[in-house]
């Protein structure tokens, strides 16, 4: 298993794996304009808010994918999941961003008061753009240089705001759904799930200080050799 995940090929694979929801999102659009058929042949009768909805998925999948990555390898012991890590933060923020330049070019047309309106009226929107905005110096600061210029224990702090950046798009999630709370609701059982599991790798680290060495390490969108 760990032969197949030190291999470059399967680093591409899943580089490549991870770009098919906006592949997808290019494809029916661009083929949309190719055949000279509307917008909502391929996008829904609603594209602008398919497009929100896909981009928003997304973004929440890969930051809970990302937060998933130190308890599996541990469990399953396989350390060389930690390479996949930084590539999965970074699409989590690739999502994001396109789901933020949605709402922004598509929903709002650059209307600026409007935006600032929204995200100061409209607490979905206020506590989303939160987590937009605490993604941006995680994203910056993932490669090894900034690790190095930062010092591994600040650089370690900085990016425990993933959990953070996890809580604030579930509530987001939760607050713009106005009935049917379910998928919402899974997402902040695994959040707490995977919290909980850090909470208890944190406790046992205090008492084998040992393990604090290692304990650098596994922050969230770290770069494979910090
Ligand atoms: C950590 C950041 C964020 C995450 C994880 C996130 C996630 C999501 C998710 C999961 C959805 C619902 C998708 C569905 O129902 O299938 C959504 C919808 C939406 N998000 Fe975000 N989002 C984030 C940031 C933002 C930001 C920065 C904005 C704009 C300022 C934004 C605006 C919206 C809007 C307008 C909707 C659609 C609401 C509706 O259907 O009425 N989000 N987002």
């Amino acid at each position: 298993m760990n032969k197949i995940l030190t291999s470059k090929w399967t680093k591409v694979c899943v580089f490549l794996l991870c770009l098919l929801p906006f592949l997808d999102l290019l494809w029916r659009t661009v083929y949309g304009l190719l055949q000279g058929l509307p917008f909502d042949t391929y996008l829904t009768a609603d594209p602008i808010k398919f497009v929100t909805h896909r981009t928003g998925d997304w973004t929440i999948r890969f930051i809970v994918i990302t937060l998933a990555i130190t308890p599996v390898r541990k469990i399953l012991k396989l350390p060389q999941l930690i390479r996949f890590r930084r590539m999965l933060g970074l699409y989590a923020f690739f999502y994001v961003c396109l789901h933020f330049c949605t709402w922004m070019v598509l929903d709002k047309f650059f209307d600026w008061s409007d935006m600032w309106a929204d995200v100061h009226k409209r607490p979905f929107i206020t506590i989303g753009f939160t987590g937009f905005v605490l993604m941006i110096p995680l994203a910056i600061t993932s490669t090894a240089g900034w690790i190095r210029r930062l010092g591994g224990k600040r650089w370690q702090m900085l990016h425990r705001l993933i959990y953070a950046i996890a809580i604030a798009g579930v509530i987001h999630y939760y607050w713009l759904v106005k009935s049917d709370k379910h998928k919402p609701l899974e997402y902040a059982y695994l959040v707490g799930f995977l919290l909980v599991l850090r909470l208890g790798a944190w406790l046992i680290g205090r008492r084998k200080p040992a393990a604090v060495g290692s304990a650098i390490r596994t922050g969230p969108m770290t770069a494979e050799t910090p």
